[in-house]
Parts: C-alpha cells; sequence; structure tokens
C-alpha cells in the first residue's frame, strides 16, 4: 500500500523562535524532496530551504498574525478564523506543517470547504501560532472539528484541552451538537475522553436530581453517542427497568475527575466574538 511506504522526508523544520523535530511524512511538492530541514515564515506558512531565503522573506512579509480574523482575545491569547477559499495558500501550508506531526490523516487539499482556528500566543513581536483545528464550512456528519494539532514545543500545557473547547463553544453559538472527525489518534482521543470527561463530571457534581443524556448534550454541545461512551467507559452507566441510568456518586465522580487530568486552559465565553459561517 503505497501510503505506507512513504518514509518520513523533512526531519527538522524551523518556525518561529523554535526548531522543531518532525514525525511523519508530509506530501510537500517535489521540488523540496532534496532537503531534510524547511524553514518556515511563523506567520505566513511559507516554507524554504534555505536560512538565507527566510531571512529575506521576512524583511518583506508584512504579516503579523493568520491572514483572518480576530475571534477571540483574553490576555496573551488570540484566536484567529482563516476560510481556506479566502487564504488557500495559508491554508494549504497549515495542512502541510501539520501532516508532519500527523500519521494517518488523509489530510483534504481542498482546503475552500474548511475554516482554520490558529490559536496565537501574542506579543510585541506578532502573534505567534501554538496550535489550530480546522473544521468543515457545512458537515453532513456533524464534525465540529477536522484536524487538531498543538506545536510540540508547546505540547502538555493544556492548548489541546483548549482547542476542543473552542471547538464546542462553536457549536453552542451554532445551536448543534458536534463531534470530531474520525478516526482520532492515541494523543487526540485522550485529550478528548481527558475533555469529555471533566466536562460532563462537572456537570454531574453540581447537578440535583435526574439528567438524561440529551440534555447533557444540549448543555454541553457533546453528541450523544460520545456521552455514553465516556460514561460507559467509566463505568457510570447503569441499566435499572430497562433504562439507562447515571450513577452519580460524588466520591466515584471526584475519582474519575483526579485520573482525568488537569482542566487544561478556560475559555472565557464572554471573550468570543462570532458568529456561524453560512
Ligand atoms: N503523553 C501522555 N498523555 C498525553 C500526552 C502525552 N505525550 N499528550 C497529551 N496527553 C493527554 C493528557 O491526558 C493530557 O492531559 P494532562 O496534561 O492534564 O494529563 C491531555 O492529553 C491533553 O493535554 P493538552 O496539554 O491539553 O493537549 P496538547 O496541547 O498536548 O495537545 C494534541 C493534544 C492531541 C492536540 C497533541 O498531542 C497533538 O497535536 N498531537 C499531534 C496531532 C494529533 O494527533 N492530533 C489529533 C488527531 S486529529
Ligand atoms: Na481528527
Amino acid at each position: 500500500h503505497e501510503e505506507f511506504t512513504k518514509v518520513k522526508n523533512i526531519a527538522t523544520i524551523e518556525l518561529g523562535r523554535y526548531e522543531i523535530e518532525t514525525w511523519y511524512f508530509s506530501p510537500f511538492p517535489p521540488e523540496y524532496n532534496d532537503c531534510s530541514k524547511l524553514y518556515f515564515c511563523e506567520f505566513c506558512l511559507n516554507f524554504m530551504k534555505r536560512k538565507e531565503q527566510l531571512q529575506r522573506h521576512m524583511k518583506k512579509c508584512d504579516l503579523k498574525h493568520p491572514p483572518g480574523d480576530e475571534i477571540y482575545r483574553s490576555g496573551t491569547l488570540s484566536m484567529f478564523e482563516v476560510d481556506g477559499k479566502k487564504n488557500k495558500v495559508y491554508g494549504q501550508n497549515l495542512c502541510y506543517l501539520a501532516k508532519l506531526f500527523l500519521d494517518h490523516k488523509t489530510l483534504y487539499y481542498d482546503v475552500d470547504l474548511f475554516l482554520f482556528y490558529v490559536l496565537c500566543e501574542c506579543d510585541d513581536r506578532g502573534c505567534h501560532m501554538v496550535g489550530y483545528f480546522s473544521k468543515e464550512k457545512h458537515s453532513e456528519e456533524s464534525y465540529n472539528l477536522a484536524c487538531i494539532l498543538t506545536l510540540p514545543p508547546y505540547q502538555r500545557k493544556g492548548y489541546g484541552k483548549f482547542l476542543i473547547a473552542f471547538s464546542y463553544e462553536l457549536s453552542k453559538k451554532e445551536g448543534k451538537v458536534g463531534t470530531p472527525e474520525r478516526p482520532l489518534s492515541d494523543l487526540g482521543l485522550l485529550s478528548y475522553k481527558g475533555y469529555w470527561t471533566r466536562v460532563l463530571l462537572d456537570i454531574l457534581k453540581k447537578h440535583k436530581g435526574n439528567i438524561s443524556i440529551k440534555e447533557l448534550s444540549d448543555m454541553t454541545a457533546i453528541k450523544a453517542d460520545d456521552i455514553l461512551n465516556t460514561l460507559q467507559s467509566l463505568d457510570l452507566i447503569q441499566y435499572r427497568k430497562g433504562q439507562h441510568c447515571i450513577c452519580a456518586d460524588p466520591k466515584v465522580l471526584d475519582r474519575h475527575l483526579k485520573a482525568a487530568g488537569r482542566g487544561g486552559l478556560e475559555v472565557d465565553v464572554s471573550k468570543l466574538i462570532w458568529t456561524p459561517y453560512r
């Protein structure tokens, strides 16, 4: 199978102040086949073979943030929405970059159909990309996220859970439930399971009286299947008189919450200024 015989071509990339070792093959255009290191402009994501080319580029590139609308700002964190149709080259560059850290994804180079939500840490030099997720403009399967990436130097700091939380906040604003596109990577699944567990169990802890999967789904925009699977995997679903029943013993919930890890960075919804794509 052709997909499995492709070997990693680009071993390292330079991006902003980081040199990053890559994880997987990415299908850069053939003229880049002969190099093992690529130099990215951290703002427009154009990539070059030589450091001098990048240095020359940086003198004339006047972008200081992703080429889209800033839809969220809280402290030094900003989120930009980039339309793949209006910014095709940027969208493609982002896909090439992301594939270096994604094993199984067939990337859609038809970037027209996607929106890219790019998370940045901002300072006086500009807005530096930390990670992103992509989202189909119209999804038949109610996907609210296609690909998610935290760049390796920023991983394990809560940005992944921030991006996941953000994708559900957008779904809430759309009045829809959402679910990530499958398959998820091991790290992707771990992050989602942590997020789902924390969000659902926090509600169960506070809630008094009965609550249904449907109600949980309405409150969180998490798809009912994902809620059922999460609660089942934690052994919190019991079957009584032919009906599903959610166990809400506070001690049990606390134990699971502790195991689900840290909460990650919070999305402050009051700082999200966004209207759904149409
Ligand atoms: N080892 C063990 N657990 C890990 C882990 C690792 N290297 N990285 C993440 N996790 C788990 C942990 O449970 C972590 O929570 P904790 O730190 O509170 O214990 C949780 O996932 C999320 O951590 P967080 O810091 O919010 O996520 P992140 O910023 O590291 O990003 C991904 C998570 C999945 C986006 C990131 O690993 C990534 O970009 N991977 C490559 C691309 C990919 O696989 N994307 C998903 C498929 S589309
Ligand atoms: Na995915």
